[in-house]
Parts: structure tokens; C-alpha cells; sequence
């Protein structure tokens, strides 16, 4: 079908693309960069496999998802070429070579055989390799994913173009439409399992499309930061609902949580804090920003938060001083959003790759650098009551600053986390989000 907005970015995407790679390439001496877009790997001791997963290097150029053993080669100055994979297979589905818009804007050429391929790409020149090692067994190993060509790519990625931008914008449509499936299944009594198949068939997504596993938390489940299981049985008693679920477009993720309260009371009065902060700290996604000061800032925010709901005896600096909030808040405040869920290049300062440290005592914060234009992060506050957390506060001096009993009182509800992707602009901050939502509400209300 026709897509007038991206078919019009798409163009100028691939050529952003290939400057950024073309200066790569001449830094790195390479001639051409070859890009695998890997295959799935098979199950031990069985004939199956697990899902496939493409090369990220790969669905940059081409929204091509699902289709294993391509190939797309770019040799600056020269259109993009794929190789697309159309095995005469009897048992599976052959994928079809794909007929829209952007296909005009790269050389499509089909073949059969893996084996062919050693052949479509002779007389490169030095050619870059990036893929999976059992998929380029006779590539020499300097010349496969050289670490100083990739850091440059993934350096350069963090900043997404506008045709990135629209695509994560519909990701984070689609998510929306998922959150909403789930919340009324939550709010009509159904279990995780069923709030979570809900999500999907609202997203039209199997679980292999979604770009991580879906967070479907009841209750003390929430306080599981990944909690990975789905729980068949209603709950008995409702409390609390912490969704944590993304969405994918032509390859771009949205990453997205939400907490809800069953009911009125403490725990939905937490949630409406933490909820005011949340959106300062979005208004604060500014280009030249650097990201560990928004982390810091959290921190200091997520204190006052505590304070105010009667948690915690101190506020802002002081209770981050004191380590207080690393008790209830021991994540990072975001990460880059992209064509993965945590992108890559995170805590890269330079293209050349060295690390921009993390701030002290702050290890799991996944996003050090100075934000831009086009930047796109996520920024996800959250308040737990999490046991061995709680336990070690108790044992280690912090527990005199803690009030237990609005801890006991909490603890049933697991914790909070709200989480939006937001988008560092010349101007303001865009919350793709936010905006997600919005637009779901006029939408369902001019229905
Ligand atoms: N869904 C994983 C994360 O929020 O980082
Ligand atoms: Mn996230
Ligand atoms: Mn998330």
C-alpha cells in the first residue's frame, strides 16, 4: 500500500545512510560495507528453530524483516544492492520479493542458494563484513564486524532521520493501541496471560514481532523489574497493573510502560506523583543535555517523590546522598530507542568508540552522551518495593531514613514504572508517546 510520508523520507534516509557509511569506510580504508541479514539459529539436538531476528545493520537500509540469508551491499557512489533470498522451498512459504515504494530506490536481486553467494560478491575491493560469524565462515576474522567501522555506524545511529522519526512515531501508535487492549482486559478482571494475548491481537503482532518480551505485572509482580512470566489465574485480589510493551514499524521499537491502580488510595496517589516527575523529566530532553545530569536529576526527583508519599524521611539531594534512592529507583533513567530496544552506541563518547563513563555508583545507566537532534531516548522513573533491596537498606544504616510501615502498606502493589520515548529536537522535546495517546483518544472519540 501506499505510504506518501515515509515514501517520501525514504529516500533521503538511504542517503544519509550512505554518507555516514561512505565516511566510515574511508576512515576505516574499507571499499565497500556487506551486510548479512543473518539466519535463525536451530534449537540443540532438533531439526527447529528459534525465531529470527534481523541484523540491525541491515533493517537500517531496508525493511526487510523477515526474510533470512540476504544480503545488501553499499559501495559509495552506487545504489544499494540486496540479494534477496528466494530458495525453491516446498515446505515453507518462499517470501516474495518485496514490490513498493522504497524498492525503487535500491537494486532487488533474487537468488536461490546460500552458496551463490560467495560469487554475487566477488570483485569488491576490501570489503567490510557485518553478520553473524556462522554466516561468513571464510571472511578473516579483521575484516568481519571490524570493531572500528562499527563503533563509527553505531555512533552515528543514535541520531535518527526523519524517516526513522515517522517510523518510530507508528511503532509507538501501534504499542498504544496493545496498552489500551490490555488495560481493559486488566480492568475487567483478566489474568496476565490474557491481558498480554490481548495485547497482541490488539497490535496485530505474535510474540516474535513485539521487540522484547511484553512486562504483564499484577500486583507484588511489578516489583520484578523484568518479570518474565504470565500468570494464568485472575488475580483474587486486583491491586495493581504494571505493563511494560513495545511495538515494532518497518523495524523501529517502541518502548513503553504504564502502571495503573485497581482503586483509589496510596498506591494511586504514588502513581500520580511519580507521574508529574516523569513528564519534568521528559520536558528536559534537551539537544546538549547530558544525559547523565537527566539520570541525576531523576534520582533527585524520585526522592522528592518519596518524601512527599511519606516513604522516606529526606528529599532531593539528600536522600540521593544517603543512597536512598537506589532502594526503590535501581535502573537507569532511559536509553537510546531505535532499531533495537536498547540501541546501541549508549555509552559511546566518540565514533573511534571510547566508553563515556557511567556516574559513580550509577552502573546500570545504559546512555551517557550528550543528546542532539534526533536523538531519541526513553525515559522510565520507577518506585519499587523490591525485597532483597529493602533488606539490605534495613541491614546497611538507611533504614533509619525509610518508613516501614508506608513500605508494608505499598509492598502488595510491587512498584511503579512510566515510561515514554522521547525524541531531543532543535526546540522542544518531542514525546512520541505522549503524543501516541493522544491521538488514540481524539481517534476513539471522533468514532
Ligand atoms: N522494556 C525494557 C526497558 O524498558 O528498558
Ligand atoms: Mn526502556
Ligand atoms: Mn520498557
Amino acid at each position: 500500500m501506499a505510504d506518501d510520508t515515509l515514501d517520501s523520507l525514504y529516500p533521503d534516509h538511504l542517503n544519509t545512510l550512505a554518507a555516514r557509511t561512505q565516511s566510515a569506510l574511508q576512515a576505516t580504508g574499507y571499499d565497500a560495507l556487506v551486510l548479512h541479514a543473518g539466519a535463525p539459529p536451530i534449537q540443540f539436538l532438533d531439526d527447529q528453530s528459534y525465531p529470527f531476528k534481523v541484523n540491525p545493520h541491515f533493517k537500517a537500509w531496508v525493511p526487510i524483516l523477515d526474510n533470512p540469508h540476504c544480503v545488501a551491499v553499499h559501495v559509495p557512489g552506487r545504489r544499494l544492492r540486496v540479494y534477496f533470498w528466494s530458495p525453491d522451498d516446498y515446505w515453507h512459504k518462499a517470501a516474495k520479493l518485496p514490490d513498493a515504494a522504497w524498492t525503487r530506490h535500491v537494486d532487488l536481486q533474487p537468488f536461490a542458494d546460500p552458496k551463490q553467494l560467495a560469487g554475487l560478491l566477488a570483485g569488491l575491493g576490501r570489503a567490510a563484513y557485518i553478520g553473524p560469524r556462522d554466516q561468513w565462515p571464510d571472511v578473516p576474522a579483521a575484516d568481519l564486524n571490524p570493531a572500528e567501522l562499527v563503533n563509527r555506524l553505531h555512533y552515528d545511529r543514535a541520531v535518527k532521520t526523519p524517516y526513522e522519526l515517522e517510523c518510530l512515531r507508528r511503532a509507538s501508535a501501534l504499542a498504544v493501541r496493545g496498552h489500551r487492549a490490555a488495560l481493559a482486559a486488566f480492568r475487567r478482571g483478566a489474568s496476565e496471560y490474557a491481558a498480554h494475548m490481548e495485547y497482541l491481537l490488539a497490535c496485530e503482532a505474535r510474540e516474535e514481532d513485539v521487540p522484547y518480551n511484553n512486562i504483564v505485572a499484577y500486583g507484588e509482580h511489578a516489583a520484578v523489574l523484568h518479570y518474565q512470566h504470565l500468570e494464568r489465574r485472575s488475580p483474587a485480589t486486583p491491586r495493581s497493573f504494571l505493563i511494560d510493551a513495545g511495538a515494532q514499524f518497518r523495524g523501529y521499537a517502541a518502548d513503553i510502560t504504564r502502571t495503573y491502580a485497581a482503586g483509589p488510595g496510596r498506591f494511586a496517589d504514588l502513581i500520580e506523583l511519580l507521574d508529574a516527575a516523569q513528564r519534568c523529566l521528559c520536558a528536559g530532553v534537551m539537544a546538549t543535555r547530558d544525559f547523565r545530569d537527566v539520570h541525576l536529576e531523576a534520582h533527585r526527583l524520585v526522592a522528592d517523590v518519596l518524601h512527599r508519599a511519606g516513604i522516606i524521611s529526606l528529599a532531593g539531594d539528600d536522600a540521593v546522598q544517603k543512597r536512598l534512592t537506589s532502594v526503590f529507583f535501581p535502573h537507569g533513567i532511559g536509553h537510546l530507542l531505535g532499531l533495537q530496544v536498547h540501541d546501541v552506541g549508549g555509552v559511546q563518547g566518540d565514533p573511534q568508540g571510547h566508553e563515556r563513563p557511567r556516574p559513580a555508583g550509577h552502573p546500570y545507566l545504559r546512555l551517557t552522551r550528550i543528546l542532539e537532534p534526533g536523538v531519541v531516548v526513553t525515559i522510565e522513573p520507577g518506585i519499587y518495593f523490591i525485597d532483597s533491596l529493602l533488606a539490605a537498606a534495613r541491614s546497611d544504616g538507611r533504614g533509619a531514613y525509610i518508613h516501614w510501615d508506608a513500605v508494608e502498606e505499598l509492598r502488595p502493589f510491587g512498584g511503579i514504572r512510566i515510561e515514554d520515548n522521547v525524541a531531543a529536537t532543535a526546540g522542544e522535546p518531542e514525546n512520541l508517546t505522549r503524543a501516541a495517546f493522544a491521538r488514540d483518544t481524539e481517534t476513539k472519540k471522533a468514532a
